[in-house]
């Protein structure tokens, strides 16, 4: 099997470049913009892809001709999305229509993925089949990226996530396990919404997701993200706990009191037994997860 995975320099995209490239049976062709920056360079072919522009997106896929495209590339940083909706549009929903029309030309099975941050947020944790009301701009292109998939004749699959946590070399991007942890070790005080919920998901295990919906060239929304329901306060009091770091420099917030440009859902999350039933996708419990992070900061893993 061939998959080609974009933004391969992203969070999910070098996890799945650690799982995909010692499979014997698959062959990954991992891209990204610009120059690769995963540490070790062996068992995979790079190409060079910037999926804003449809020429390259149609040259790369046509010259490699992949059974499975995974398409972790976004603009991910909400709210700049929130200040770029043009940007936005061109990476989170035109380059989608550019890959879309390309799987469709070439035959290939499309595993894309999505967010929590489609729906407002008034209850959780939800199921697939929950109806999406984004409250952000970045929502409501990754609907938009959503809308055009699901109304294609292509093979395809969307993946939903939920604040995904982990650590790469040469990140793009924190994410809210590294930057509370950094925070804590070098004795800052952290106001932390205590209103919003989430099942954060490792990335792993997100990989995990990509990889089993790819090999079963699976149809359809499915659900990915953790099994543990708790508010982002009690996510950063865990991470505290863990790596033994003072607590007492955490601040119970609200969304209200924290000022950010783009409004997040108070309560997202999702239930994850279809991914599980049908995929047999099994993630870590969120101690495990931060377990598996320690292990890896510390060269071990
Ligand atoms: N992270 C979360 O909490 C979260 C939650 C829900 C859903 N998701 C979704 O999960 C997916 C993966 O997210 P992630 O956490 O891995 O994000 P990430 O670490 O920000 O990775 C996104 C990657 O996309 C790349 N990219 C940007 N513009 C590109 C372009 N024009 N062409 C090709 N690649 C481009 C970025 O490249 P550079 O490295 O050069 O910037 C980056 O490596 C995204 O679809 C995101 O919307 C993420």
């Amino acid at each position: 099997m061939k998959v080609l995975v974009t933004g391969s320099n992203g969070l999910l995209g070098q996890k799945l470049t650690d799982l995909y490239r010692t499979k014997a049976d698959v062959e990954l062709i991992a891209t990204a913009r610009g120059e690769d920056r995963y540490a070790h360079k062996t068992g995979y072919i790079f190409e060079t892809l910037d999926i804003t522009e449809q020429a390259q997106v149609v040259a790369v896929l046509t010259k490699h001709k992949p059974d499975v495209v995974i398409n972790t590339a976004a603009m991910t940083n909400v709210d700049v999305c929130e200040s770029d909706y043009e940007g936005c549009d061109a990476l989170n929903v035109d380059a989608v229509n550019y890959l879309v029309t390309t799987c469709n030309a070439i035959g290939a099975h499309l595993v894309h993925i999505s967010t929590d941050f489609i729906f407002d947020g008034t209850h959780g944790p939800v199921l697939e089949n929950e109806e999406p009301k984004p409250l952000s701009y970045y929502g409501l292109s990754k609907l938009k990226a959503e809308n055009i998939i699901q109304n294609q004749s292509i093979n395809w699959c969307i993946l939903r996530t939920v604040l995904v946590y982990g650590v790469v070399s040469d990140m793009s991007r924190s994410n809210i396990v590294l930057w509370a942890k950094n925070n804590l070790e070098q004795g800052k005080n952290l106001n932390v919404v205590g209103d919003q919920f989430r099942t954060p998901t490792l990335a792993e295990d997100l990989a995990q997701g990509c990889f089993l919906a790819a090999s079963q060239k699976a149809k359809g929304i499915f659900n990915i993200s953790g099994s543990d329901f708790m508010s982002v306060f009690d996510l950063v009091y865990r991470v505290a706990s863990f790596w033994k770091l003072d607590k007492s420099l955490l601040n119970l917030s609200t969304s209200e009191g924290i000022k950010q440009p783009a409004k997040r859902p108070p309560i997202t999350g999702f239930i994850i037994d279809k991914a599980k039933n049908q995929l047999g996708y099994q993630p870590h419990s969120f101690e495990d997860g931060l377990a598996l992070i320690n292990q890896q900061l510390l060269g071990n893993k």
